[in-house]
């Protein structure tokens, strides 16, 4: 296996980090990429303004999650682990250990790499791992690079190469973290995955203040998919897109759509004790069937949370809670939550296509026709089928006869 080693403080990671390293691993032919987030850099002394190394690690760690394939990328931690400074000699013989017989290459920017040779114990690295290059701006020439790779392989006997990064974004995190304490939101928000913002806001790190509740839209999305797994982000924009244009199409309120649709899966990355912990602090009760559930809690919890914490309005939170099972009566925003979910253009399954032609023909049918295909894949699997999806059942057919008579 080929693996790339990228260091830095990623304070924050921003979208320079992201297409370097999705462009390095993809000219290296890399297998996998480790980023790794220093402690104590021995290069550039830490300002009062930096992240604590926890959420340094979480906000890498989301970014390498936001770079496809899944899993290619990762954050590793080690250098936080370790007691007193971090040296990178220490960084690459540990994962020479721990990766036996695989190819290492370490991989930095432009200014790192031309004075590598005046890091401590050089040679060490170079036993273990290839050193590679590669430009920071579009403006930057490689020459020099290609010469200090020359250099290092003379006197280092290092396997060092130079690359210039055709897609490089102009970026650093000192930049990134200026705007920030300026309030420029929307300006920093440009030169960070989405995650890593919706994580700042989140955690209101480097001097960033903004309310949880009642958040813009842009800033809603940023901390809702701050809170789960990069791969379900297309689900929950599919969910919003498909919401908003039912509730065009229905006569719904599109701003309650659009922001209980951003929201309603915020904790399906929950651990049960997260879930179990959001239904006591908030006191929301739960049935049999939703304890043994993750399935069904997280659209409680989501809904508690954007209550709570988002200070969404209650039809809204009410939307989001049934959006799993459904309920008897559904109101119009209740049942576009359900469908938009059930619908969205990712989902692929049997049906589907039925049930997107119907939902903009005739909306209770398409509701209806959603449990019973829920009710149907419950009973083949086995499973209990929760009450409030017979009855979101029982009250649309009820509905339609009691209209025909
Ligand atoms: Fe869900
Ligand atoms: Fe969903």
């Amino acid at each position: 296996m080929k693996i790339g080693v990228y260091g830095g403080t990623f304070d924050p990671p921003h979208l320079g980090h992201m297409a370097a390293a999705t462009q390095i691993k993809a000219r290296l032919g890399l297998d996998k990429l480790l980023l790794i987030p220093a402690k104590q850099p021995p290069h550039k002394a830490l300002d009062d303004a930096s992240a604590p190394a926890e959420d340094r690690l979480v906000m890498t760690a989301m970014m390498a999650d936001g770079i496809p394939p899944a899993d290619s990328v990762a954050a590793d931690g080690q250098e936080l682990q370790r007691e007193g400074a971090s040296y990178t000699a220490d960084t690459v013989e540990a994962l020479a250990a721990q990766y036996p017989g695989d190819e290492l290459w370490l991989v930095m920017g432009s200014d790192m790499f031309l004075s590598f040779h005046t890091w401590r114990t050089p040679e060490r690295i170079c036993a273990v791992a290839g050193i590679c290059g590669f430009t920071r701006s579009p403006r930057e020439e490689l020459v020099p690079l290609e010469e200090q790779a020359r250099r290092l392989s003379q006197s280092l006997g290092a396997r060092a190469m130079a690359v210039a990064l055709p897609e490089v974004v102009d970026v650093s995190s000192s930049q990134v973290r200026q705007l920030l304490a300026a309030g420029e939101l929307q300006a920093a928000s440009g030169l960070l995955w989405s995650q890593v913002f919706g994580y700042i806001l989140r955690k209101g790190l480097y001097g960033v203040k903004v309310d949880l509740a009642h958040l813009p839209d842009d800033q809603l999305r940023a901390v809702s998919y701050s809170m789960m797994r990069a791969k379900r982000i297309p689900h929950v924009q599919g969910t919003e897109e498909e919401a908003v244009k039912l509730a065009r199409r229905w006569g719904a309120d599109v701003d309650h759509a659009r922001r209980a649709a951003i929201l309603h899966d915020c904790t399906k990355y929950y651990t049960v004790e997260e879930h179990f912990a959001v239904c006591r602090r908030y006191g929301v009760e739960l049935d049999e069937l939703e304890r043994q559930s993750e399935k069904l809690l997280h659209a409680k919890t989501g809904a508690a949370l954007a209550c709570h914490v988002f200070g969404e309005p209650l039809e809204e939170q009410v939307a989001i809670y049934y959006h799993t099972t459904g309920k008897g009566d559904m109101t119009l925003l209740e049942k576009i939550i359900y469908l938009a979910d059930y619908m969205e253009p990712h989902r692929d399954f049997p049906g589907v296509e039925r049930l997107r032609a119907l939902a903009y023909t005739d909306l209770d049918a398409a509701v209806a026709l959603g449990c019973e295909m829920s009710i149907a894949e419950m009973e083949e699997k086995g499973r209990e089928v929760h009450p409030n999806t017979r009855a979101a059942l029982n009250s649309l057919q009820h509905g339609k006869e009691w209209e025909h008579e």
